[in-house]
Parts: structure tokens; sequence; C-alpha cells
């Protein structure tokens, strides 16, 4: 068996280490621009389409929970290919973590108090009332209803989106584009962790982003094209929305001229909300490449027509 790897970033070698562990039987190369040899698998992060379409390959596996990446390449991918999500690979975990602490530093206070102490303020600042501080969840699949059931436990009530119904204990859950407004109008605090596709691209957009109450506060923790980052902008400095926790942009890295670093109300992070961690996430693949071969279905193949 063959199996190609490519990433744009960071040293393949470990990553062939972890793979021979798990599939010792394979032969294992690094794609490069050259390369037309056939390969049975691919494991990949943002490849390149030549790689996608090497002969031979039987699925494409992706280093990471987002596919866009790969859908970016459109009707030029090889029709057949199944092209397969990480799921969940210890990512919901590190979600859980991530939207706990940016919920937390707003509804505690914590962000007002770390620029109080820009200025030497010792301040008592008015708690807010719990009840009053619905997190609405855009996406409700496998990181998002972690995140819901992370938050749940620390009493805040919770709502969530998505396409299809959901019927989750503890969550109030709304569904489709007709319920997108009602879902917006209750979110005090808006947690983005949709897929990018052409249905959810701009969806943080100046009019949805009116819809939430006033002194809301915005989580983007999936992808930078969700946000429209000037309304983003724009809306923090008219105070309708309180304060942003960003971990993508729409070019990444930021641009260190880009008005949001220097924005005290938004708070950003090197799109690390959940990493790919190396021995989980090819454990994973591994045994998913060995259900394959075996004729087993596998869970986690994107649905092309969704874009996720
Ligand atoms: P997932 O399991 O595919 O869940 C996606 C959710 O979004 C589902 O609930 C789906 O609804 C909903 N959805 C998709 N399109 C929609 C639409 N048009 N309207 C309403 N709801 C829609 O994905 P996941 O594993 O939770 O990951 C989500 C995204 O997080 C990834 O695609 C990736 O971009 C991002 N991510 C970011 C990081 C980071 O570090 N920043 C790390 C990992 C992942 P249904 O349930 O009805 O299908
Ligand atoms: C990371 O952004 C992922 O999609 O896994």
């Amino acid at each position: 068996m063959k199996i190609v790897y490519y990433a744009p970033e960071g040293r393949p070698e470990p990553w062939l280490e972890e793979l021979a562990k798990h599939l010792p039987q394979a032969q294992l190369r690094v794609w490069t621009e050259a390369d037309q040899q056939a390969a049975d698998y691919a494991v990949v992060w943002k490849p390149p389409l030549p790689l996608l379409r090497l002969p031979g390959l039987k699925a494409a596996f992706n280093l990471g929970a987002g596919v866009d990446g790969i859908l970016q390449h459109g009707a030029q991918l090889p029709p057949g290919l199944p092209i397969v999500r990480l799921d969940d690979a210890g990512m919901g975990e590190q979600m859980v973590e991530y939207a706990s602490w940016a919920v937390l530093a707003y509804f505690r206070r914590f962000d007002d108090y770390a620029r109080q102490q820009q200025q030497a303020q010792w301040r008592f600042l008015k708690p807010y009332p719990k009840r009053e501080f619905t997190v609405g969840i855009l996406g409700m699949g496998v990181l998002g209803r972690q995140i819901a059931a992370g938050l749940r436990q620390f009493g805040f009530p919770v709502n969530g989106w998505s396409r299809s119904r959901k019927d989750i204990e503890g969550v109030q859950c709304f569904a489709g584009d007709d319920e997108l407004d009602g879902f917006l109008r209750a979110s005090r605090v808006l947690v983005c962790i949709l897929p990018l596709t052409a249905a959810t691209t701009g969806i943080l957009n100046r009019a949805n982003l009116e819809k939430l109450p006033a002194g809301a506060f915005v989580i983007n923790i999936a992808r930078g094209p969700h946000l429209v980052e000037d309304d983003l902008l724009a809306l923090v400095q008219n105070g309708h929305i309180a304060g942003a926790t960003l971990d993508v942009a729409q070019q990444e890295p930021l641009p260190a001229s880009h008005p949001f670093w220097r924005e005290p109300r938004i708070t950003i992070t090197p799109h690390v909300a959940a990493v790919t961690l190396r021995p989980i996430s090819i454990e994973q693949i591994a045994g998913k490449i060995r259900m394959l071969e075996r004729g087993e279905p596998i869970a986690g193949v994107v649905d092309r027509s969704l874009g996720y």
C-alpha cells in the first residue's frame, strides 16, 4: 500500500513516523510537485490539486476537521474520490477549553478587568446575570455539540443552530435559515463553529450581527471568511458589539497593519482553538485505512454537495 503525505508547513518526518507505527507495511512518501506516481491514500492538509489527481487514489484524508482547503478545488477534484475529515480526534476537548475561556472572560468581565489593569484601575464592575447570558452556537456538529455540553456545565443557557433539526437535552435547538433570526436575537454570545461553505461564507455580516442584542460578544473559531471583518469592526466601534474573540482571519497570518490588532475589545489568537493532535489523528486515519482495505464503510466522508 502506498501513502503520500503533504502539508504546506511543519516537518513531515514525525507524521511519517507515526503513520509507519500504525501501518508498518505501507510505503510512505512526502508528495512534491514533480510527483505523479500512483498512490492508494493521501494524508493531507491544504493539498495542491495535482496531488489529489494521482493515479490509483482511493481516498484523501484531511488532517483537520474543516475540508474547505480541499473542496476549494471544486469540480476539478476527481468525482468519486472520498474526502475524509478528521472526526474530533481530540479537537472537541480543545474547543470546549477555548470557548469556555472566551465566554468566561466576557461573563466574569475578566476582559474589562484586563483593560482596567492597563490603566492601574482597581474598580468593581457589576456582574452580568447568568440567565441573561445565553450562548448561541452556530454549528451543532462534532465540535459544536461538545462546546454546548461544556458551557452547560457552567450553567449558561445554550442555544444551537444547525441545518437539520437537533434534539439535545438542555439546549434550545434552532434549524435552518428560517430560524436564524430568532436564534441571533436570543444570543448574548455568538460562537461560530460552522464549516466554511457557499451557504456559510460571510454569515457573520452586518445585517446578522445587528440582530444580536446590544452589548453582545462574538467568538469565531471556525474560518476567517465566515466573518465580514469591516462589519464587525464598525459594530464594535459603534458599541453594538461589546467585544470579539477571533481565532481565525480572512488572511492568515493576520497582517501587522490590520486594525483588529489595535482594537482593545478584540482578542486575537493564531488559529489554535483546536490543533491537530498527531498521535490520535494518525491513529484515527490509519484505522480508517485498514477498514477501507477490508471493504468496510468509514465515518467522516464529506458530502460534497453540502460542502462539509
Ligand atoms: P461538522 O461536524 O461537520 O458540523 C458542522 C455543523 O454545521 C453541523 O451541525 C451542520 O448542520 C452545521 N451547518 C453546516 N452548514 C450549515 C448551514 N448552511 N446552516 C446551518 N447549519 C449548518 O463540523 P465540526 O467538526 O463541528 O467542525 C466545524 C468547523 O470548525 C470545521 O469545518 C472547521 O472549519 C472549524 N474548525 C476550526 C478549528 C480552529 O482551530 N479554529 C479547528 C477545527 C475545526 P447539520 O448538523 O444539520 O449537518
Ligand atoms: C482546523 O482548522 C481544522 O479544520 O481542523
